[in-house]
């Protein structure tokens, strides 16, 4: 049904919201976007008006609407959801702030996607909504950021280059932030982390409370646990293991393809577009799945485990954790800022996630009992800044095919990105906006 505006920016006023506004005006009212009506949304009308400014500047502002809701009054959010068919969440730390959100949305039937990075809450919202969702054919989708897209695609994109009878075992990605300025993030990231890592019981308590989901079948053993740090000598990197929400996101992708092996059916979708999903979902290999923060110096890596360590000590303890908030910049050697980055420090940051898949080189050798893969397959996606150009790149290029292509994806329900974007045009959609994905190289192991 057609509603006043395609979709709305809820904490578009936020440090990452007045990005996702910038990056919504490239696609406003431009030839064959389905774009055509937007609307802003938060608590604050004067600041709302501000990240306009911001996000238009050298242009006047555009007229946009500008609409007051706060997430602690839920008649604000239905008002907001009856108005749209797609609302893009910007307010974090999603589990304070989401809730009310996600429940307006299914409530009104109305499509929610989110920028969160937090486990807890996409699990919780899948367990408490997901059903809900579907009945009321609205699609709720988290992770549509830099968490966790890159990994999503990045994994499928790897798993596919496995031509039969060769299959991967294992696919590690290794995540290199680089910058000629600081690499900084906004505090609001590094609140849900703290806060994340304060909750963990309750993430092992829900997921005790859930039944069990499918596990995919991954020819070959599991890998062994690999040493703490990691001299990765092909991407040129020193790593160590990223707690980041994306590993636990593929593995929801991989258990729900587990149990449609076919992928997710659209609502209305062509016979074209059932053919397109069929062959994609028939390419892509499960395997199992980490990833790595890297840095080319051993002192990086330290850095890294420095910073995980006082986050990880510090956020068990209410003392610890006001400390944690009080300093950001202290706690995380500089890397995260009340303020965030300036502009500058946005613009010349990028990243490059590696991905250095193993397995066989023929799924029989598998069955006559060798176990060591004998084939490596590396790929790489690569591209702006995360938090807020590659986040809101994913985040849009998200929207625009839910706006155009509603038909082809799930009736609804709750979901991770890649299940739901897999098979649409979403890869080619970021290549074109500056993500890449390319192929470094394909060998042999010795084994
Ligand atoms: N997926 C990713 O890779 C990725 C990347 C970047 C950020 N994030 C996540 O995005 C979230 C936001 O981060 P940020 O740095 O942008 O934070 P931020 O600058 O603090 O922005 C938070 C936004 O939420 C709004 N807000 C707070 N309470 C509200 C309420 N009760 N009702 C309505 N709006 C409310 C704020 O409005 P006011 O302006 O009025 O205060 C502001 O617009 C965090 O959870 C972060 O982890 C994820």
């Amino acid at each position: 049904m057609e509603k006043k505006y395609n979709l709305i920016i809820l904490g578009a006023s936020g440090f990452t919201g007045k990005y996702v506004v910038k990056e919504a005006l490239k696609f406003l009212n431009t030839p064959y976007s389905p774009l055509t009506t937007l609307a802003l949304a938060g608590r604050n009308p004067t600041k709302l008006t501000q990240a306009l400014s911001w996000a238009s500047h050298p242009h006047p502002p555009p007229p946009i609407p500008i609409l007051t809701a706060d997430t602690t009054d839920p008649q604000s959010l239905l008002h907001l959801c009856s108005q749209t068919n797609l609302i893009l969440n910007c307010v974090g730390p999603f589990r304070v702030y989401g809730e009310p959100v996600v429940a307006a949305c299914v409530e009104s039937g109305c499509d929610y996607l989110d920028i969160c990075g937090e486990p807890e809450f996409m699990e919780r919202m899948e367990a408490v909504y997901g059903e809900k969702a579907a009945e009321k054919g609205c699609l709720v989708v988290s992770a549509c950021g830099f968490d966790s897209v890159p990994a999503e695609l990045g994994l499928m994109f790897n798993s596919r280059q496995w031509v039969a009878p060769a299959v991967p075992n294992r696919v590690e990605a290794y995540l290199s932030l680089e910058s000629e300025k600081r690499l900084v993030g906004n505090f609001g990231t590094f609140e849900s982390a703290v806060l994340g890592v304060a909750n963990m019981e309750k993430l092992q308590e829900l997921r005790r409370s859930r039944p069990r989901r499918a596990r995919p079948v991954i020819p070959g053993p599991a890998p062994p646990k690999g040493a703490m740090i990691e001299h990765q000598k092909k991407v040129g990197l020193w790593a160590v293991k990223l707690p980041s929400a994306d590993s636990v996101v593929v593995r929801r992708t991989l258990s729900i393809l587990a149990e449609n092996p076919r992928g997710l059916p659209g609502v209305n979708e062509s016979a074209e577009h059932i053919q397109k999903r069929e062959t994609f979902w028939s390419m892509v290999k499960p395997a199992h799945f980490g990833v790595e923060i890297g840095s080319k110096s051993l002192l990086g890596i330290f850095r890294f485990i420095t910073v995980g360590m006082s986050i990880g000590l510090l956020s068990r303890t209410a003392i610890g954790r006001w400390l944690l908030l009080k300093f950001p910049s202290v706690f995380s050697l500089g890397w995260f800022r009340k303020k965030g980055p300036t502009d500058d420090e946005v613009r010349s940051a990028s990243f490059k996630m590696w991905f250095v898949g193993q397995g066989f080189s023929n799924s029989s050798h598998v069955s006559q009992g060798n176990i060591k893969p004998d084939m490596e397959i590396i790929t790489r996606v690569m591209g702006p800044e995360i938090g807020y150009l590659t986040t809101s790149i994913i985040l849009l290029q998200c929207a625009l095919i839910l706006l155009s292509q509603r038909d082809n994806l799930p009736k609804g329900g709750a979901f991770p990105p890649g299940i739901v974007f897999g098979p649409t045009d979403l890869q080619e959609r970021l290549q074109e906006n500056g993500i890449s994905f390319d192929v470094i190289s394909k060998s042999a192991v010795p084994v």
